[in-house]
């Protein structure tokens, strides 16, 4: 064999292996969109942030007639309101968030300092703490009115989580939020991929199941079940509980670290909360 091309295949070789050693969180994007695809063809990657109504066609008509008057502007109007506000100190969110509120493309991130991930909303609440005021509850409340602000803000950017792979902290919060994701849990025995990967397209009551690729993209979201905005891990909270599963704590480290790869999974699709839901 030429000897130049000997050395081609063999760096090619371990090309492959070093990337299989170290891109693991790529190769599971990559697995999920193969899976979708597959299972939905015809259907554009970037419907998929739309969540069932990407194929649910009946459910999307009143999806579409709801998103004509959205009743989560109230709360993207009251959260700029609390972002242009001053705290008791006279600083504001604004002192924490320097970049503006353009950000919720970059959330969750790893927090090599701190060691652990963290989300928006936890972000939120560190940036009350450092100016003295009250954090806000993780599930209902006002924090839905900073998220929906910042997510309306940063509609259109893509998502884009980044996992440092280096960082062995940074792939064991991956992993973990990966197990999580796939453990099967509760009386029903239901992991979130039994509804949201084996079953994605198919109707379980009167509802059709949506995909986990875009599960991220729009939250936070209203939900006429709440008859207001709710966060993503007060979503996390009830799959749990469909499945008579104990559910977590809100920003708890398990919530967060699934948020930390159910959002990997959605790197690339556009940004487009805060979302409306049944
Ligand atoms: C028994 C089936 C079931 C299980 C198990 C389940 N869910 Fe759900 N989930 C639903 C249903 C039903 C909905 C509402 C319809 C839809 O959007 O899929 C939903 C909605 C969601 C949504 C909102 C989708 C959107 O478009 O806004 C997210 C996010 C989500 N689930 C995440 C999870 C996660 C994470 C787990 C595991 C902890 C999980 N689910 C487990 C049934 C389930």
């Amino acid at each position: 064999m030429n000897k130049l091309i000997l050395k081609l295949i063999l760096t090619g070789l371990l090309c492959t292996a070093i990337s299989s050693a170290y891109a693991s969180p790529e190769k599971d994007r990559e697995a999920l969109i193969k899976y979708v695809e597959v299972r939905f063809p015809g259907i554009a990657l970037e419907e998929f942030a739309n969540g069932a109504y990407a194929y649910d066609t009946v459910g999307r008509e009143s999806w579409e007639a709801i998103e004509e008057f959205p009743p989560y502007e109230i709360a993207v109007d009251d959260g700029q309101e609390m972002w242009e506000q001053p705290f008791a100190n006279g600083k504001s969110y604004k002192d924490c968030f320097a970049d503006g509120p353009v950000i919720a493309q970059n959330y969750p991130h790893w927090d090599k300092k701190q060691g652990m991930v963290i989300t928006l909303a936890l972000a939120l609440n560190q940036c009350r703490k450092a100016n003295g005021e009250k954090p806000l509850k993780y599930k209902k409340g006002s924090i839905n009115n900073m998220l929906s602000y910042i997510s309306f803000a940063s509609r259109g950017k893509k998502t884009n989580v980044v996992i440092p792979e280096a960082d062995a902290g940074a792939m064991a919060a991956y992993e973990d939020g990966k197990k999580f994701f796939y453990t099967r849990r509760g009386q029903l025995n239901f992991s979130c991929a039994t509804c949201h990967v084996q079953n994605a397209g198919n109707k379980i009551r009167s509802e059709t199941l949506s995909a986990a690729l875009g599960h991220t993209t729009h939250f936070p979201v209203y939900r006429s079940k709440w008859g207001a905005v709710g966060t993503l891990h007060r979503r996390f909270t009830g799959c749990n509980k469909q499945v008579r599963a104990k559910p977590f704590k809100a920003q708890g480290e398990e919530y967060r670290n699934l948020e930390y790869f159910l959002t990997y999974m959605s790197n690339g699709l556009e940004l487009n909360g805060p979302g409306a839901r049944k």
